[in-house]
């Protein structure tokens, strides 16, 4: 049965926004007919160019990587937007747990008793909670370390380096995108699945991204340019700890190492969704159709981006070397 074509409503398919989520929902509904659980990161990788994604960001990092200042911009603008992202989670969350009686376990007669949401938002709130890391130094904290250490190796000034604070018009458009398509509406199951699908993605690509800067870092460039500069940076004092500034990527992800957070929040967030697809009345492939539609809605931000903030970074670099060129 192919539930997305029926001849009485307009297909998904037809309406759907872009090729890349039409065939998405293809794969999603093959998925299903053929048995696999509804959710999965095998799922999300299959259904987009999840790979093709990731080496462009390597890409991006591998350029930022040769020219010290134009690091500490594409870090500025990269840990400007994972603020947004790191912010707004707690939103959804609360957005989740605030809807009353629309995630119910079917196997449960008394309607007070079957409801779900909590149980959900439990799963999102941990990567929430994350962020706070407890007693320790908050995520932004330990952004704030590397952007700092990035702003010595370059040895730019307070000056140079407030002239960055002033982020460009497109960064706080795609900032408020973000913030929009992660919080979800309390009692609008739809949004929130969307959501979820956002949050899905964006946990999903944390993962890659941290790995992926991880290995061009510390791996690729081993003992030269910034990792030389790290491996003599002393650990700092921060919120009555003691924090390396590279230990704002390794909390996230590593490129050998153990899994970090960001592994752990996307697999929170597939239970969740999972969860979803037991507790709604809608088909799995509905369920699946809009939690794609948030996949991709965040995918395209972050690529969007990562694109810009590489543009922006090369142009500026070209335009300082091109003054040194007149001063010499
Ligand atoms: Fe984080
Ligand atoms: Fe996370």
């Amino acid at each position: 049965m192919q539930i997305f074509q029926t001849e009485n409503t307009p297909s998904p398919i037809e309406t759907a926004k872009s090729a890349t989520l039409a065939q998405a929902i293809v794969k999603a509904n093959a998925a299903v007919q053929n048995g696999v659980k509804p959710f999965s990161g095998e799922f999300f990788r299959e259904c987009f160019a999840v790979a093709e994604a990731g080496d462009k960001i390597e890409q991006y990092f591998n350029r930022a990587i040769q020219n010290p200042t134009g690091l500490y911009m594409f870090f500025q603008r990269y840990t400007h937007f994972n603020a947004y992202t790191s912010a707004v989670i707690s939103r959804l969350a609360s957005s989740i747990a605030m809807s009353r009686y629309l995630f119910s376990d079917p196997t449960v007669e008394t309607i007070e008793e079957a409801d779900r949401g909590f149980n959900l938002a439990a799963k999102v709130m941990i990567a929430a909670s994350d962020e706070g890391t407890n007693d320790g130094a908050p995520h932004r904290t330990l952004a704030q370390l590397l952007l700092r250490t990035m702003g010595d190796y370059a040895e730019l000034s307070v000056a140079e380096r407030n002239q960055f604070a002033a982020v460009p018009a497109w960064l706080t458009d795609i900032c408020n995108g973000i913030m929009e398509g992660y919080s979800g509406v309390p009692g609008d199951a739809v949004s929130l699945i969307r959501s979820m699908g956002f949050h899905a993605a964006s946990e999903l690509f944390g993962d890659i991204e941290y790995e992926l800067v991880d290995k061009v870092v510390r791996y690729d460039n081993k003992d030269v340019g910034f990792d030389a500069f790290l491996r003599k940076t002393p650990a700092a004092e921060l919120c009555g700890h003691r924090y390396h500034p590279w230990g704002y990527v390794l909390v996230h992800a590593s490129h050998k190492g153990a899994a970090g957070v960001e592994a752990c929040h996307f697999e929170c967030v597939v239970d969740a969704l999972n969860m979803v697809a037991n507790y709604r009345p809608e088909s799995k492939e509905q369920i699946m159709q809009w939690a794609l539609e948030g996949f991709e809605q965040f995918m395209n931000l972050e690529q969007d981006m990562f694109a810009r903030v590489d543009a922006e970074t090369q142009a500026f670099v070209a335009a300082q070397a091109v003054k040194e060129l007149a001063l010499v």
